[in-house]
């Protein structure tokens, strides 16, 4: 045994010195013939390219060289390296180098290209999405406007076809629970990976059981003309809003700034840049607003108040029915869905849109069960129009 390790370090030995004087020996005339040859070389490579630019120029050298020679998969480093959203939505990057990654905001006010802005449709899921033939139809034929993401503990992307609105929109996800931080968690995940598409403006937050009130240009033109983020924000001095505020959440966070809000948004850029990078009030609600404090109905609201009120709307764009009473709104099912329905949904209170009155308070509304779903796309073209 020991023998054998001797001879093989011994032959290593040999091999090493052996190609070590080989190369001592022959090393003044093959590196002079090398050297000859590399120069003949430089030399006549100079020639061709200075004859070459002389004759296409010298942006055409560069992008032929750039086209033909960077494989595909690298990326281009140009301005499209900073521009393109990823192809790929799911990635590694852990929460926290998810969210520094999504605070990055250029401080340039003017994009040097032609951005159109979009709309990030962020599904928020426990399981599937029955309700999605109806958002396809919403959404199709508009793809320049909006992007779509989901996310949901389970997996369940393989069901889409390639031609849906929802094929490979699944976004890295983990486990959220009603009124718990992983909910905020998860909506400060959709928003970290929707910010990423810089052509995302504007980020609405919705779940498996909404469905859209009115035709994609009228939402659009809605969200897009508002000079506010439809954030619901109210004090409510009830055991049920200022009731759950905590005095250790001060100084960070005093009474007077407690917020209440539905848990369904729409907020711009900005302030879904806000979100995802807040380290000052993040912490405080994780550690004092637990049930009964539901903390989803707090923490953007609270927060976005005291760090952006003039951007806030403070009222929510989707339509619930809390009127049955008890911890959860109503849930519409097949039965439900009638023109006398909708008359109802859309009969309009009366709300604020850009400092004037309007009746047209909702875009979304919720919750509807997955039997409504046929119902649904049937009523859509007369009522909904789309
Ligand atoms: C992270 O990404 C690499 C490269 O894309 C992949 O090979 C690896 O499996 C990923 N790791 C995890 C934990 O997802
Ligand atoms: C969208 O709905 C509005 C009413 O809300 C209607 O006036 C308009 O014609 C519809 N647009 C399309 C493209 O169907
Ligand atoms: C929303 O509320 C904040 C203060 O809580 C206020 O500054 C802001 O003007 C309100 N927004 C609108 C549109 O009234
Ligand atoms: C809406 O409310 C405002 C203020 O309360 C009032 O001035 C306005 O007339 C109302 N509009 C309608 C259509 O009821």
């Amino acid at each position: 045994m020991q023998s054998r390790v001797v001879q093989l370090e011994e032959g290593k030995d040999i091999v090493v010195t052996g190609g070590r004087t080989g190369l001592n020996k022959a090393f003044p005339f093959k590196l002079l013939l090398l050297l000859g040859f590399f120069l003949a070389f430089t030399v006549v490579l100079f020639f061709i390219s200075v004859s070459t630019f002389k004759f296409y120029g010298i942006n055409s050298v560069v992008t032929s060289v750039t086209s033909s020679f960077v494989p595909c998969h690298e990326k281009r480093n140009d301005l499209h390296k900073w521009i393109e959203p990823p192809m790929v939505l799911m990635h590694n990057m852990s929460d926290e180098e998810l969210l520094w990654r999504a605070s990055f905001m250029p401080k340039t006010k003017e994009f040097p290209f032609n951005r159109v802005p979009k709309i990030a449709f962020m599904f928020l899921t426990m399981g599937p999405l029955p309700l999605a033939p109806l958002w396809e139809r919403l959404l199709k034929g508009h793809e320049k406007h909006y992007s779509v993401y989901i996310h949901s503990p389970v997996s369940s992307s393989a069901k889409f076809q390639a031609s849906s609105v929802f094929y490979r929109r699944h976004i890295p996800s983990q486990v959220a629970e009603w009124g718990r931080m992983t909910m905020c968690d998860a909506e400060r995940r959709l928003l970290a990976n929707a910010l990423l598409d810089i052509s995302n403006e504007w980020f609405v937050l919705l779940s498996e059981s909404c469905i859209p009130l009115f035709n994609f240009t009228t939402i659009y033109t809605y969200i897009t003309k508002s000079k506010h983020s439809f954030m619901g924000s109210f004090d409510d001095p009830s055991p049920y809003g200022r009731g759950r505020y905590h005095g250790n959440m001060a100084p960070e966070v005093s009474i007077d700034q407690w917020r209440k809000g539905s848990q369904w948004f729409e907020v711009n850029r900005e302030l879904a840049v806000s979100i995802v990078k807040d380290t000052l009030y993040y912490p405080k609600f994780k550690q004092f607003c637990k049930p009964a404090c539901y903390v989803d109905e707090h923490y953007f609201p609270t927060m976005l108040t005291i760090e952006k009120p003039a951007a806030l709307a403070n009222r929510s764009v989707t339509w619930v029915d809390w009127s049955r009473g008890g911890a959860h709104p109503a849930t519409f099912g097949a039965q439900d869905i009638s023109e006398e329905f909708f008359a109802w949904v859309l009969k309009g209170d009366n709300c604020t849109y850009n400092g004037g009155y309007t009746s047209m308070c909702y875009l979304f509304a919720r919750k509807f069960s997955p039997s409504a779903l046929e119902p649904l796309i049937q009523i859509a073209p007369k009522i909904l129009s789309f």
